[in-house]
């Protein structure tokens, strides 16, 4: 059955060709997870120039394609590559809009053309397989960027025949993000002017093209089942959570996996000293090589050190992690930082590092190497998120041997259990309120399970077994899939009818 499964998995980013976060992780890993399974999927993302830069071997497929925006018709190229496992992947190429130093914007914000962007991408993506004769039964798509296309499928190619039994599928990354446009810029996307609507595309008074995707996919998925429900309230749903609830039988909440490919301290090809549950002394040379790459006391070698690698975000718990900076330091544990975002937290935590250096390192900037080498190195990984979808990085610092603190919400809160010191169950620590003591409260407990070394050490072999990988989530959207498509061909939903 699943053999003839075709489907086209269009992201805005997607590892190794181009990422900022963890929907590159998942576009980059479920793909090859869903090939496994029979599927016959094949990506699409932009051709960024961070994709240019990684060299990656190309062909052209189609040279000129035609795209429509607004009332013009932009001419972009479609290279093809293709993952190791073998998952083609369609690079769209038109250097004005994507030959860029970033993906969506600079730390001041988004291009001021990213509607433009965006609606090329989608429409080129949808438009493509049609010039090369890809026949596909489901387009899965990614966040706001590529919500313009289930609108498509529904409106303005509801009577082509190319598409009329497409399936679509929705999955929500990170609802924060909505792409909001003023309405006088409708037409640049193509969507027909009907659908501006509060049962469309309309979003108090603006557009949304991720409400796009929630209004016309055939089915939503979330990227995990906490924050499928959490989506559903006023309090998570940031004001997409009437049409969410509208939607509820066609959400579903699929945790994402880990792509253990790349993230492994058996192979990572990032860090130097391998280790794994049945011989743990390459992790402490990586810890000792991460103190002092990031010139950190010796002394920490055999103090706790606790870290994060995160996008700093108001959304990530910068501000309570910022507060807590001088507690941790007066516990005489080491804490080590990696990220980019907001120019506040950037400062705030440079700052601390410039006050402390013995104890805090701060780098600023987006690099893969080091977050490897800074989850191999560490002892405690820091998660207190406002919110998170699914969240990725306490899933890898489990299979590194290094603990993850978090707040119990969404993906995290599904992921981690509660450690319980009386019966040794548990992978972690979890604080519920949003507030400093609670998180420090848990930073202590955690310490206290440090300086107790075989409790300690079986809490690490505990969370390196545990398995999140991508196989039972994978088999989950081929369910989903098959299911879409075959609501499609028998009830000609895709056929223009809008849900
Ligand atoms: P989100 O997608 O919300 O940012 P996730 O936890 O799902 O959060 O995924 C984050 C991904 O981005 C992980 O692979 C993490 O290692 C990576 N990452 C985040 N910030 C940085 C950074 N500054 N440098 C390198 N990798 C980073
Ligand atoms: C988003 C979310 C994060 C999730 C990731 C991949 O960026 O913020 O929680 O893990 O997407 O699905």
């Amino acid at each position: 059955m699943t053999e003839s499964l075709r489907v086209l998995f269009l992201a805005s980013e997607a590892a190794p060709y181009a990422k900022t976060g963890g929907l590159a992780d998942v576009a980059g890993s479920l793909p090859n997870a869903l090939k496994k399974l029979g599927v016959d999927v094949r990506v699409g993302l932009p051709f960024y120039r961070m994709a240019k830069e990684g060299n990656f071997q190309t062909r052209k497929a189609v040279s000129g394609l035609e795209v429509p925006i607004g009332n013009a018709r932009l001419r972009g190229d479609v290279l093809e590559t293709s993952t190791e496992e073998g998952v083609p992947v369609y690079l769209f190429d038109r250097e004005d809009l994507f030959d860029r130093p970033n993906l969506y914007g600079t730390p001041e914000g988004d291009y001021y053309d990213n509607l433009e962007r965006f609606t090329f991408f989608s429409h080129a993506a949808l438009l493509f397989p049609k010039k090369v004769g890809f026949h596909f039964d489901v387009v899965h798509c990614h966040d706001w960027q590529t919500g313009l296309i289930p609108a498509y499928v529904k409106t303005l190619y509801r009577a082509d025949s190319y598409f009329s039994s497409v399936a679509s599928v929705f999955t929500i990354h990170n609802i924060g993000y909505q792409g909001l446009f003023p309405p006088d810029r409708l037409h640049t996307c193509g969507v027909p002017v009907t659908e501006f609507n509060p049962d469309g595309i309309e979003f108090w008074d603006k557009f949304s093209l991720l409400k796009a995707g929630l209004v016309y996919a055939d089915a939503i998925t979330t990227v995990s089942p906490r924050y499928s429900r959490e989506i559903q309230t006023p309090e998570f749903g940031m004001g997409m959570d009437g049409i969410l609830r509208k939607r509820s039988t066609d959400l579903y909440g699929i945790l994402n996996g880990a792509d253990y490919t790349s993230w492994n301290p058996a192979t990572d090809r990032h860090i130097t000293d391998h280790y794994s549950p049945s011989n743990m002394r390459g992790k402490r040379k990586c810890k000792a090589g991460l103190i002092k790459e990031l010139g950190l006391h010796q002394r920490f070698v055999d103090r706790p050190v606790l870290g994060m690698v995160s996008r700093l975000a108001a959304q990530k718990g910068s501000d309570l992690l910022v507060q807590i900076v001088e507690d941790i330091v007066g516990l005489d544990a080491g804490l080590v930082i990696l990220g980019a975002g907001e120019d506040k937290y950037q400062a705030l935590f440079l700052e601390l590092a410039s006050k402390y250096p013995e104890s805090v390192s701060v780098t600023i900037g987006f690099d893969e190497g080091l977050a490897h080498r800074i989850m191999a190195g560490i002892d405690i990984f820091l998660v207190p998120s406002r919110y998170e979808p699914c969240g990725l990085t306490q899933i890898y610092a489990l299979k590194y041997g290094t603990i993850p603190i978090v707040r119990a919400t969404g993906g995290l809160d599904d992921t981690i259990q509660q450690f319980d010191q009386n019966s040794g169950e548990g992978t972690g620590f979890k604080f519920v309120q949003y507030e400093t003591g609670a998180f420090l409260d848990q930073i202590k407990e955690a310490l206290k399970v440090f300086e107790d070394r075989p409790g300690w050490i079986r809490l690490v072999e505990r969370g390196m077994r545990a398995d999140f990988s991508w196989e039972k989530s994978a088999g989950e959207y081929v369910s989903l899939y098959e299911e879409v498509r075959k609501r499609a061909i028998t009830n000609g939903e895709s056929n223009g009818k809008k849900v």
